[in-house]
């Protein structure tokens, strides 16, 4: 992750975004969005439906030759985005295998807990495959995306457009936007990855393979007071029905069989 880190900020540098502070041996540059971090996708030269996505998504297309060994990359499978490894099976996330989850969005835990209405301004922090924050989005709340990690976040934004859901993506770690923008949101919503439960059943595969990805060091604790003064009406955290708020009581939840929304009013 650190080589990746490091790669993704000189790509910023070389795009020319303001810096804000600097430290001894390097300038801490301000995260952009996406659209200015070009993710590559490794392509064979003759895969057409991948260039067209490596053209809608913004993404940098590279020769297939020079996809890494042993890790994750992005890729084209039966014409969809897809995340590739040497030596495990592709993955692919359907349009179709979110679609009944995001059109029975309505009357979920979800909604109730963000109060999801048209025009409601949220920030899912803790993107990962974007489903919770495109579920918003069909409630037609305003929402912003984040997820820091780069192929994670490319995966998400692919299935918005699959999806027609209108969502602003940002790859970016939570903590520094929040410490950078100006933005106020009615809701801020965090999904951090769950701490692993011993006796929990084997995950489905797209979150085995996000378990990996997945950026698991965050300071919740510091990126939840961050959010305390970008949000107008409440932060709402999804933990395991069981898990223990560590000190941060909620005003009031919304529990289900095996999560739990946890409400903060911040006005
Ligand atoms: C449990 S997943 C979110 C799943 C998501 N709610 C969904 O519906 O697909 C948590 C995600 O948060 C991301 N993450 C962890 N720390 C982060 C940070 N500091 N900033 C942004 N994203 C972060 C992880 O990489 C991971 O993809």
């Amino acid at each position: 992750m650190g080589a990746e880190l490091a790669d993704r900020r000189s790509l910023v540098r070389e795009k020319g975004v303001t810096s804000t502070s600097g430290s001894s041996d390097e300038t801490v540059v301000k995260f952009d969005p996406i659209e200015s971090v070009r993710t590559p996708i490794f392509l064979s030269s003759d895969d057409d439906r991948g260039f067209e996505l490596a053209s809608t998504l913004d993404l940098e297309s590279k020769d297939i030759q020079s996809a890494p060994i042993d890790d994750w990359y992005l890729g084209c499978k039966r014409d969809e985005l897809a995340l590739c490894h040497s030596s495990e099976d592709p993955l692919v996330i359907s349009e179709h295998s979110v679609r009944t989850k995001i059109d029975e969005a309505r009357d979920t835990h979800l909604a109730r807990a963000c109060m999801a209405r048209p025009g409601r301004v949220v920030l899912d922090a803790f993107g990962g495959w974007g489903i919770d924050g495109l579920t918003l989005s069909a409630l037609g709340c305003e929402v912003t995306i984040l997820e820091v990690n780069p192929l994670v976040c490319a995966m998400a934004r692919y299935l918005a457009q699959e999806l027609g859901c209108a969502a602003k993506f940002v790859c970016a770690d939570a903590e520094r936007y929040l410490q950078d923008t100006d933005e106020v949101f009615d809701v801020v919503y965090f999904d951090p990855m769950f701490p692993v439960h011993p006796k929990s059943a084997k995950p489905a595969r797209r979150m085995q393979i996000l378990e990996l990805l997945a950026r698991k060091d965050t300071d919740i604790g510091q990126v939840f007071e961050l959010a305390k003064n970008r949000t107008r009406d409440r932060i709402v955290v999804k933990r395991r029905r069981t898990e223990n708020a560590r000190g941060l009581v909620p005003d009031w939840n919304v529990s289900g069989r095996t999560v739990r929304f946890d409400v903060y009013q911040t006005r």
